[in-house]
């Protein structure tokens, strides 16, 4: 498990600036053009990216065993809707200090191999003046960061949205491989009960395929995440039905913009019904219909298959990622939940510092369980109340 990452962290330029100077200038020399053959009425371009290595190496390490992704990467807005939730204020102060008490968990590397931050993270300290990157590098954990700009309304579709953040991607990403991200995430989402429109699942997925290209351009392994939302009254047959389509429309254009699949991790959502519909699924039940999909979906090169947890409880994100594991898989099937894992430990903290460190194990507790989960070990023995409740929100924004 933790066998792979050091060597990411030999080669990992996040502890050696020369080393990144190193790899611009090999990209650059690795664009070559053959002019002239004698034969060929035109030049032949030959695009080689010098970060492939890297980027199978990042995205190994991120899908190693027993391991799986801690989402911490709320925006502002939503940070603030997390910090109300414990009578907290939405200033700069606080968000550091809850990100402080995540990132410092001790052990935490043991079951997290990687931390998606919001851009603010990124470039921020801990409170004790430490850089959050540097502490997730000690922990073995590889730092990511979220590149997309949020969701806005879809023109011409039934209500549904768009992700904007490709305008000057490639210079962010630049920058934030740079600040020491190795990773990138973009979230889109799809709505069942809106449509889901042709118009709204070609743009979801090929804003996807064009972040992924520029992302591996960039050193940074793209999680590729089309979030279809848990709103709805539909069956489980029903979102079976559109995450095939959704798959199928994704892999087309990730394909056609030459998106290196082995450097790649995708964020599904699972396959269950909706949040309304009266018909529950049984973690036997998601498994089984979640599996089908990826099956039928996803090539066996990509490395990782890390789940969102959408509005699940804790224990119900948990209880279905280790249905999925109870035999052997292609990919690595794993998490990166934000709520499913810091809901918990939000609420054990309640902005009291003298409640850090319960609520440090708080999250250790599950990020524990969701690594056995991944090694398909979890027995979901006592668990508390609060983990068992669900966190769905109708319409939610990250
Ligand atoms: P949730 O696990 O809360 O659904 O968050 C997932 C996500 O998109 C964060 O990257």
């Amino acid at each position: 498990m933790a066998s792979a990452a050091p060597s990411l962290l030999k080669s990992s330029p996040v502890l050696d600036k020369s080393d990144w100077v190193k790899g611009q200038t090999l990209r650059q020399s690795s664009v070559s053009v053959i002019r002239c053959l004698p034969t060929a009425p035109s030049g032949l371009t030959i695009r080689a990216g010098s970060y492939a290595d890297e980027l199978v190496k990042t995205a190994k390490t991120i899908a190693s065993p027993g391991r799986g992704i801690l989402a911490m990467d709320e925006s502002n807005a939503t940070c603030g809707k997390r910090l109300a939730s414990i009578g907290l204020e939405n200033t700069e102060a606080n968000r550091q200090a809850y990100r402080t008490l995540l990132v410092t968990v001790p052990g935490l590397g043991n079951h997290i191999s990687g931390a998606i931050l919001f851009e603010e993270t990124l470039y921020q300290s801990t409170t004790d003046g430490k850089k959050m990157v540097d502490v997730l590098v000690e922990q073995k954990i590889v730092p990511g960061i979220k590149v997309d700009k949020g969701l806005v309304p879809l023109v011409g579709s039934n209500d549904e949205s768009w992700c904007q953040g490709l305008d000057g991607l490639a210079s962010r990403s630049a920058a934030y491989y740079q600040q020491g991200a190795r990773f990138a995430k973009w979230r889109t989402v799809v709505s069942i009960p809106n449509g889901p429109s042709a118009l709204a699942l070609k743009e979801a997925a090929w804003g996807l395929a064009r972040y992924a290209a520029i992302s591996q351009d960039n050193g940074l392994v793209p999680i590729v995440e089309p979030e279809i939302l848990l709103d709805g009254e539909h069956g489980i047959e029903r979102t079976f039905e559109v995450a095939q389509k959704v798959w199928a429309e994704v892999f087309f254009y990730l394909a056609e913009n030459n998106v290196m699949f082995e450097g790649i991790l995708l964020k599904p959502s699972m396959v269950t019904p909706g949040a309304e519909c009266k018909d529950r699924a049984t973690p036997e039940q998601v498994a089984d219909y979640t599996l089908k999909l990826l099956k039928r979906r996803i090539p066996p090169a990509v490395p990782g298959i890390m789940f969102l947890s959408g509005g699940q409880s804790e224990v119900e994100a948990t209880l279905n990622l280790n249905a999925m594991n109870q035999g052997p898989n292609p990919w690595h099937v794993s998490f990166s939940y934000a709520r499913a894992l810091q809901n918990t430990c939000l609420k054990t903290w309640g902005g009291r510092p003298e409640s850090v460190k319960e609520a440090q194990e708080a999250l250790l507790i599950r990020a524990k369980a969701n690594s056995l989960a991944q090694l398909g070990k979890y027995t979901g023995e006592g668990e508390s109340e609060e983990a068992k409740k669900g966190m769905f929100v109708k319409g939610y924004v990250y």
